[in-house]
């Protein structure tokens, strides 16, 4: 049988990188749904490894756009009117598992898995989103008063998209990466 179309796959297949957003700001309400989205998401242990930073404040989303915009990358950041910021917080694994790994061994998974859901949530909001790869962390845990020492999980920019066409997925071929035995 082929792949049948759902609702969750229209999701994903309706999310996708922006870059380029319009003036109109984004509301705060819009925000709180896409961190719930964050904090429901699975982890192992349930350990939670993460925390949200939400920057909304006109003057300090400019600054941590300016954090973004490193070596000459994401000069569209400038237009964003908001950011999520996911940081990694120590994760209490139960204790059988703690014994053989190391306490942050899911961590970048879990983080993984919470920006997916944060992004996913704002496509449902109608905000577009990027995961920002390439910034100043220092710089941006001076501004919001974050602990230098903090790991982030995500940087990720939101508004509303400029240009809302949805773009085909360039993505390897179904065939190409799985294999049922
Ligand atoms: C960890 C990570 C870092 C990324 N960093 C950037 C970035 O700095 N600038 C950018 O324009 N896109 C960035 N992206 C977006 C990817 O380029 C994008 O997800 C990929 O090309 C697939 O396209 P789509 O998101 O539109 O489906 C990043 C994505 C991830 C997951």
């Amino acid at each position: 049988m082929g792949i049948i179309m759902s609702d969750f796959l229209d999701l994903c297949k309706k999310r996708q990188s922006c870059r380029g957003f319009s003036e109109q700001p984004v509301e705060h309400d819009k925000l709180v749904q896409c961190v719930e989205a964050g904090r429901l998401t699975h982890s192992g242990c349930n350990a939670q490894p993460w925390s949200f930073v939400v920057v909304e404040s006109p003057e300090l989303v400019a600054q941590i756009a300016q954090c973004g915009q490193q070596l000459n990358q994401n000069a569209w950041l400038g237009s964003a009117k908001a950011f999520i910021i996911i940081l990694e917080e120590h994760a209490v694994l139960s204790p059988v598992i703690s014994c053989f790994l190391d306490s942050q061994y899911y961590a970048k998974g879990d983080l993984g898995a919470a920006t997916a859901y944060v992004c996913l949530e704002a496509t449902v909001q109608g905000l577009g989103s990027c995961i920002i790869g390439v910034y100043d962390r220092k710089k941006i845990c001076e501004l919001l008063n974050i602990p230098v020492e903090k790991q982030f999980g995500a940087v990720i920019a939101l508004g509303y998209p400029l240009n809302d066409t949805i773009r085909s997925k360039k993505r390897k071929a179904f065939e190409d990466i799985v294999k049922f035995v």
